[in-house]
């Protein structure tokens, strides 16, 4: 999404609030600052995309000796962390042409088992990683951890930490890190970026945007240095899917917002340098023959409760998305936004699915609800409910806005356009309403009226209603905050809360948003009902860090569909902005 700093410095304008987001703090403090490894495997392990009978095993190898052409790499799995007894081992040859990463779809493992991983090449062994495979049959409870939008310069990976360090401690552990997007950014280190943290030299690496196929490589190398990165997918399995800064800002699939090939070469070019960098460092499984690395969407069941897809929604099939502002003046002309949004907004040509994505979605919930499990997932990347802007025009005069030091020609042009009823966020499915109601009908269709749908990309926290055009139930969506991204109260401040209750009160479907934390989603899932804690960390800007819950929703089923049912740990704004709900 590329529109976050003018949308946020426009409320922030608008709205006038400096000071920093109050945040509730805890008394038990943590620290992200672990040792960072050295030597051949610096890179530290991760697995990933877990099957009842395997999982991908990750790695990469760095040469002591620059001029070797390859090398192998052993691997090891075994029930004990010990390992005086092995389940499956091997070998895999890597080289510079994958760029040394090591990727294992380690087959022949027991459904619902905890596994450790390691790895070895000469005298060198990798750190010990911990992962587990997909369980069948009767599964009484699964927990997740959801989260998206970790940026290098904007702040520390404490919530990876956090994620690491209850696994490590507690008894309830995740079956899996379910990462939603944006799990690094493209931009230069001159862009977007927290400057105290660039002043205690998080700089991103390479420092120019990147583009080349060794510029995404480098990028991924540098993230994967992180100590808390590293820690939280040496616990427990992750099923990733990008969003739009694995490649570029706002990318769709005949190019990117923040992508011009006059400077920066063919679209094509820097998408698959993109997409084949994220398929050497990421613990997934490559595509099926026959498909390519777009077709990024594959399912996961968990036994009898949980049908999980993980979609793709930015390279295979999505259409241009556009910003308001440069529709500025025929939106303004009289009957200007209904023509737009009859025009252009509900084109149906526009796409974000595509059609194959979309049956196959089809196609798995359809025998998913068939089996009578009671859950569907859909791990999405960005938001589905929908959401308008609110009218912001009482609180601000248009003549002080148009006299800010930045931004000040797209902060007028978004206070005016801001009682059209347009969407808030129109590179969201919000700017693909007629594919929304396509993909909605075909689930309808189905029998398919109760998605869980988690998402990530906005920075903020949300729970919303999923409704179709004539107002039926569709599921729920969480969506979960960033991991260090700057938030909507990063940038206004106190003022967040009370931007968020005009967001909720213009839209029905929004019960509860919150826009003033980074942090996670904490998902349990039972057979007759869904724990949804949204937990926030009271800064990224250091690495002693504390937690705390900022709200708890359930979701039970609604006759066909699901819905929240009970709200917990809010406060009265809060609770006011949760239409009622106790
Ligand atoms: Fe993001």
């Amino acid at each position: 999404m590329d529109t976050f700093l003018n949308r946020r410095a426009a409320v922030a304008l608008i709205l006038g609030g400096t000071a920093s987001a109050c945040k509730a703090k805890t008394s038990i403090r943590h620290s992200s600052k672990r040792a960072s490894l050295t030597g051949a495997f610096a890179h530290g392990v991760a697995s990933g995309d877990p099957l009842s009978d395997r999982v991908i095993l990750w790695t990469r190898i760095t040469p002591d000796d620059p001029s070797v052409s390859s090398l192998n790499v052993n691997w090891e799995m075994s029930k004990t962390e010990n390992f005086d007894e092995l389940i499956a081992s091997g070998s895999f040859q890597t080289s510079a042409a994958r760029n040394w990463t090591v990727k294992v779809d380690a087959a022949g493992l027991g459904a619902g088992e905890w596994y450790y991983y390691r790895f070895n090449s000469g005298e060198n062994l990798s750190p010990i990683g911990k992962t587990r495979t997909l369980p069948k049959g009767k599964v009484p409870e699964a927990r997740f951890a959801v989260v998206s939008c970790a940026n290098w310069q904007h702040g520390y990976f404490n919530i990876y930490d956090h994620i690491a360090r209850r696994q490590k401690d507690s008894d309830a552990s995740f079956d899996a890190l379910l990462h939603l997007g944006d799990y690094f950014y493209e931009y230069g280190a001159e862009y977007y970026g927290n400057a105290e943290l660039q002043k205690q030299g998080r700089i991103h690496e390479p420092s120019h945007e990147v583009v080349s196929l060794d510029d995404y490589r480098i990028r991924h190398g540098q993230y994967r240095t992180d100590p808390s990165l590293q820690a939280v997918t040496a616990q427990m399995p992750m099923i990733s899917i990008w969003d739009d800064h694995e490649s570029s800002n706002d990318s769709w699939t005949g190019g990117a917002q923040n992508h011009d090939p006059e400077t920066e070469g063919p679209w094509e070019d820097r998408k698959q340098a993109a997409m084949r960098a994220y398929y050497e460092w990421m613990p997934i499984r490559d595509p099926k023959a026959g498909l390519t690395r777009e077709h990024l969407f594959r399912s996961f069941e968990w036994g009898d409760l949980i049908t999980l897809a993980a979609v793709e929604t930015r390279l295979m099939a999505r259409s241009e998305s556009f910003e308001f502002e440069t529709y500025f003046d025929e939106l303004m002309e009289d009957g200007g936004a209904e023509k737009f949004k009859r025009d252009i907004l509900n084109d149906p040509s526009r796409e974000i699915l595509g059609k194959l994505q979309q049956d196959w979605i089809v196609d798995t919930f359809a025998k998913s609800k068939k089996a009578n499990k009671p859950w569907r997932i859909l791990v999405n990347q960005v938001l589905i409910g929908k959401m308008n802007s609110p009218d912001m025009t009482p609180y601000f005069d248009p003549e002080e806005v148009r006299s800010a030091d930045r931004y000040a020609d797209v902060l007028y042009k978004k206070l005016m356009l801001s009682p059209l009823q347009l969407p808030l966020y129109p590179d969201c499915w919000d700017g693909y309403p007629v594919a929304r109601e396509r993909f909605y009908g075909a689930l309808s269709s189905a029998g398919v009226n109760d998605m869980l749908v988690l998402t990530g990309d906005s920075h903020e926290f949300w729970a919303n209603d999923l409704t179709n055009e004539p107002g039926d139930k569709m599921g729920v969506e969480l969506g979960t905050t960033s991991v260090s991204s700057e938030t909507t109260g990063d940038v206004i401040g106190d003022a967040a809360s009370d931007y968020a209750l005009l967001v909720t009160q213009a839209n029905e479907d929004v019960r509860f948003y919150d826009p003033t934390t980074q942090g996670f989603i904490d998902l349990t899932l039972t057979p007759k009902r869904g724990v949804a804690r949204m937990i926030g960390v009271d800064t990224v800007r250091d690495q002693e860090y504390s937690i705390f819950e900022t709200a708890k929703f359930d979701i039970v089923p609604d006759g066909n569909s699901l819905k929240f049912s009970g709200a917990s740990g809010l406060n009265i704004k809060q609770r006011a902005l949760f239409h009622g709900l106790g």
